[in-house]
């Protein structure tokens, strides 16, 4: 079967990726620095298929490093780039950094695919591309927008290097997904979001207050043009997300690709409230989750959500998990963090 390279695959959406690539019959191989994940992972992704996928503990900056990957694994027949540091407010303040791990890592691995034959990538980009969008929602063909922070440069920057590439070698095929914002966790509770530190998104800032870890949720700002006042985003379940990625390598590998870098948004068309996702939450779990309205965050966006018609009609997938059940496995798996304590 053909063997899928993995990078950043025991992060959060990396680690749900592999759940669902070896369950659709795929072999895959991991390759992860562990700078912002655990091997602790390994065993979680064990315990739900049954067997423990290869893992090497690589840099993807690494030239050589990556070079025996290759050469150990000469049965890859596509790769997955989810490794990168993707704290937007750590960008700003370590520009440097992310630039030469976000950038120099994907450069090394398109040097290392041409040189292996290996043809097809899949990579990570993200809805924050399109900045504020004018429309809504917002679809592949929104105007890419000035990156809002260095992180965000990186996406932008590693989507044109891919279609430079692309334009130099017409073997290359590359799909760049463009996600909005995974939320939830495995439903057996046996792999999850595992922040580093204090956490920057929304969802594990709620877990853990509802944890009792946080004292209180800060919700930035309740002044916006929008119903309620809180911003609004598009969350999608991250197991959602990791069939996405499935459906996309096999498109690759059955060449049913209709240009050589095909772009989609993979949201769910939904847009939520940073309240409604509160009271949500709060009403399936039970539990409550004290919370101060405070002062707007610098650099939000206000209001952005998807059009999935692209992903949902050509690519072929669609978000099926609902809010409510993707927040109760958010909290199932915060749970369970508590309990391995
Ligand atoms: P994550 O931090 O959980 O996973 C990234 C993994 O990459 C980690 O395990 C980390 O150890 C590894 N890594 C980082 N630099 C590496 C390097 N140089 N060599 C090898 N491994 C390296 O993050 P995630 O949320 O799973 O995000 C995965 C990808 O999706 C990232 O590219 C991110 O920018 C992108 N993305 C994430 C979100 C989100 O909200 N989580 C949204 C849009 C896009
Ligand atoms: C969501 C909403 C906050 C925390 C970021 C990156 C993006 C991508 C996904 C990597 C916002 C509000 C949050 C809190 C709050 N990451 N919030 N209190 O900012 O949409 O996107 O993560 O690619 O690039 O920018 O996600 O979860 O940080 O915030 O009120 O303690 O929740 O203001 O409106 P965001 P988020």
């Amino acid at each position: 079967m053909a063997r899928v390279l993995v990078t950043g695959g025991t992060g959060y959406i990396g680690s749900h990726t592999v759940v669902e690539l070896i369950s659709a019959g795929y072999d895959v191989v991991i390759v992860d620095n562990l700078s912002n994940s655990d091997a602790e992972v390994l065993n979680g992704i064990e315990q739900i298929i049954g067997k423990r996928p290869p893992f090497e503990k690589v840099d993807c900056n690494d030239y050589a490093g990556m070079e025996q990957v290759f050469n150990k694994y000469d049965d890859i027949c596509a790769v997955i780039h989810f490794a990168a540091s993707k704290a937007v407010g750590e960008s700003v303040e370590k520009p440097l950094m992310y630039y030469r791990n976000n950038i120099g890592s994907l450069i090394t691995l398109l040097e290392l695919m041409k040189e292996h034959g290996v043809v097809n990538i899949v990579f990570s980009s993200s809805c924050t591309v399109y900045g504020q969008p004018d429309i809504l929602p917002v679809d592949e063909n929104a105007p890419i927008k000035p990156a809002l922070s260095p992180y965000g440069n990186t996406k932008q920057i590693n989507e044109e290097i891919i279609r430079d590439t692309a334009h130099s070698d017409a073997s290359l095929h590359a799909t760049l997904l463009r996600y909005f914002n995974p939320i939830g966790a495995h439903p057996s509770a046996l792999i999850g979001e595992l922040p580093n530190g204090v956490p920057q998104n929304l969802l594990p800032f709620v877990t853990q207050t509802a944890a009792g870890i946080r004292k209180e949720l800060k919700v930035f700002g309740d002044d916006y043009d929008t119903p309620d006042g809180s911003c609004i985003r598009d969350y999608i379940n991250v197991i959602d997300l990791a069939k996405a990625h499935v459906v996309a390598v096999r498109r690759m590998l059955e060449k049913k690709s209709l240009e050589q870098v095909e772009v989609f948004n993979l949201g769910t068309g939904r847009g939520l409230s940073v309240l409604e996702i509160l009271r949500t939450f709060i009403k399936v779990t039970g539990v409550n989750v004290p919370y101060q309205i405070v002062g707007r965050r610098e650099g939000d966006i206000e209001k952005v959500w998807a059009n999935p018609d692209k992903a949902n009609n050509v690519l072929g997938w669609k978000a099926q998990e609902t809010v409510e059940d993707t927040l109760l496995s958010a909290w199932r798996w915060q749970q369970r963090l508590m309990n391995k304590v």
